[in-house]
């Protein structure tokens, strides 16, 4: 029997040499000039002029000191299933196995990644650089070479995503191939955070949608998560410490329990993405007291949260405390903004209580917005707050505050000529909930416009996209987050002259429409480009490269 088999396996290789050397396809032509449709651009990268086709068995061989993690290993599974969606697999049928057996013929059969650092950790500031190199094989070799090499596991991670950007499958080859080979990118990010906001208050979102949310994330290499997770609306989490706080979601079955959210943080992390929580006080409340009524100053009095009452604080350094088990991302956010204290005035404890302190209702929100930074402080987080709590008292703010804009435009220039460190998101342009902002809008849109000064651009720590939920559930987020929060991602990685130079039509606008149909075609529901309202259908019939 096996003499048998040895035999006929012989046959079939040999028949498989012909066949191919008899069907070797032509060789593609690919215009010397056809661009790098990578998307965030790199850093520094250059290219040449041949095509390489790709092994679907393609081998992982890791080296280094980390390049053992479990999270190489998954995200490198990840992204064959992503790369290799067209291939016939490692099946056993015979036809399968004469293609297998034509894996001599390609010219890339391995992935190398060199991951230095055997650390998992995964903070600010996260070494997210690497280099790749792909190259036809050399003479004397027997492999083909693609290589990665990075210092952490999340810098292999930015440049598995970019290799996957570099395959495409080639129809008339049925292989997957990659142009313009060799390629060389050395790459790393400008901007240490780079975040996207979900708000699962004002609509619940389930947790496959979140994942499917961070999954997409990590391919414009995005590395927040904001998760604003409660809100007036509703307060969806569990806290064990306070167990009445989710009666406050909008039902029994929109909630998220312990697990989930840890889920979740565990999930973004095999993807080299920090979840950011945050709390909203002492506006943005109104759902805490449907679990605990004493945290309203009064029935006709629900926001902001009652001032005078140790047992609010108390609550807080509650939520705090079952957060820190879930969330070990350095920062933590504490809202902050839209405090509209009116209602204190006319509550009669909390006059009186002001009255005894000689204090006006903006003191009191400065004190409330001090003593919960204490309490995020006392649970070794480093507190963000909205740009109105350093508008209205930034003098008094701990000095570790990250001061998130909004609201005003120049906001992070004045924050950090006072030395805090800042986020822009400008609602004008990076509020994905306005649809009428477009996508060139969003690119253009600079955080570090009327910065001069290098050691105050170095405290614009990043930027951030807010996808508000008040008209944005399950049914629409996905397209209205993407495209445009890629064109706020690009901007965010890439470099400064890069995203700044030429003319975005022809240097930006053809990566785009191929990064929106790569989601597309990863299953994410990314909407036009070129819609002048963000996630409306096609206007009609036409490609996906050129809507
Ligand atoms: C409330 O907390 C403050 C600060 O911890 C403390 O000084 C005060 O005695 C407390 N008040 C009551 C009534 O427990
Ligand atoms: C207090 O003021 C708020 C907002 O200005 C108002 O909605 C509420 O009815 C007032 N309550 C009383 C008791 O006057
Ligand atoms: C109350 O505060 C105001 C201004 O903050 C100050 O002018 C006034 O002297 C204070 N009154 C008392 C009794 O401390
Ligand atoms: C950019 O290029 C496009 C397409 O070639 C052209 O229509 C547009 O006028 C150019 N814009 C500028 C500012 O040059």
């Amino acid at each position: 029997m096996a003499p048998n088999l040895l035999h006929a396996l012989l046959i079939f290789l040999s028949l498989s040499i012909i066949t191919s050397s008899l069907s070797s396809p032509p060789p593609v032509t690919v215009h010397q000039d056809y661009p790098p449709y990578l998307w965030p651009l790199p850093a520094e990268f250059s290219s040449g002029d041949e095509t390489l086709s790709v092994d679907p068995s393609l081998s992982l061989i890791v080296a280094g000191n980390g390049g053992g993690s479990p999270i190489v290993k998954a995200a490198f599974e990840r992204y064959m299933g992503m790369i290799f969606k067209h291939s016939f697999g490692r099946a056993s049928s015979l036809l399968s196995r004469i293609r297998f057996l034509r894996m001599v013929e390609y010219d890339i059969t391995s992935l190398k990644i060199v991951v230095h650092s055997d650390s998992e950790e995964l903070q600010f500031g996260v070494d997210e650089s690497y280099t790749l190199m792909v190259s036809k094989k050399k003479e004397q070799s027997i492999v083909g070479a693609a290589t990665i090499e990075a210092n952490t596991v999340y810098g292999a991670l930015r440049g598995l995503e970019t290799f996957s950007q570099l395959c495409a499958f080639d129809y008339l080859t049925k292989s997957v191939q990659i142009y313009n080979a060799p390629w060389f990118i050395q790459d790393k990010p400008r901007f240490q955070y780079r975040g996207l906001l979900i708000d699962t208050s004002r609509h619940y979102l389930p947790i496959d949608v979140i994942k499917q949310i961070i999954e997409s994330m990590s391919f414009a290499k995005l590395n927040v998560l904001h998760w604003h997770i409660v809100d007036e609306q509703s307060f969806p989490l569990e806290t064990p410490t306070y167990p009445n706080l989710w009666k406050g979601a909008y039902s029994r079955w929109e909630r998220y329990t312990v697990e989930d959210a840890s889920e979740i943080v565990r999930f973004a992390k095999m993807r080299g993405i920090n979840v950011m929580a945050e709390v909203d006080v002492p506006g943005h409340a109104e759902s805490w007291g449907t679990g605990y009524p004493d945290l309203w100053p009064s029935l006709s009095c629900r926001e902001p949260l009652d001032v005078t009452k140790n047992f609010t604080f108390d609550v807080i350094s509650g939520i705090l405390s079952d957060m820190r088990k879930i969330f070990p991302f350095e920062f933590f956010h504490l809202g902050g903004d839209e405090v509209n204290t009116d209602c204190w005035k006319n509550t009669t404890h909390v006059k009186e209580w002001l009255q005894d302190r000689n204090f006006t209702t903006k003191d009191a929100y400065k004190y409330f917005v001090l003593r919960a930074q204490q309490i995020a402080i006392s649970k070794n987080w480093t507190p963000v707050n909205w740009e109105e709590t350093f508008s209205s008292f930034g003098k008094d703010l701990d000095p570790k505050t990250v001061v998130q804009n909004w609201l005003v435009s120049d906001i992070c220039q004045k924050a950090v000529a006072k030395g805090f460190r800042c986020i822009f998101s400008n609602q004008g342009y990076w509020y994905l909930d306005h649809l009428d902002v477009p996508w060139d809008e969003v690119y253009n849109t600079e955080p570090l416009n009327g910065i001069e000064d290098p050691s105050l651009q170095k405290l614009v720590i990043g930027g951030e996209v807010c996808m508000w939920g008040e008209t944005a559930d399950t049914s629409v987020v996905l397209q209205t987050i993407w495209p445009r929060a890629a064109a706020a991602a690009e901007r965010m990685w890439s470099t400064r002259e890069a995203v700044s130079k030429g003319n975005i039509t022809l240097n930006a606008l053809p990566r785009l429409h191929y990064f929106r149909c790569l989601l597309n075609n990863r299953g994410v529901p990314a909407a036009p480009v070129d819609n002048w309202y963000a996630r409306r259908p096609p206007y009609g019939p036409g490609s996906c490269y050129a809507q």
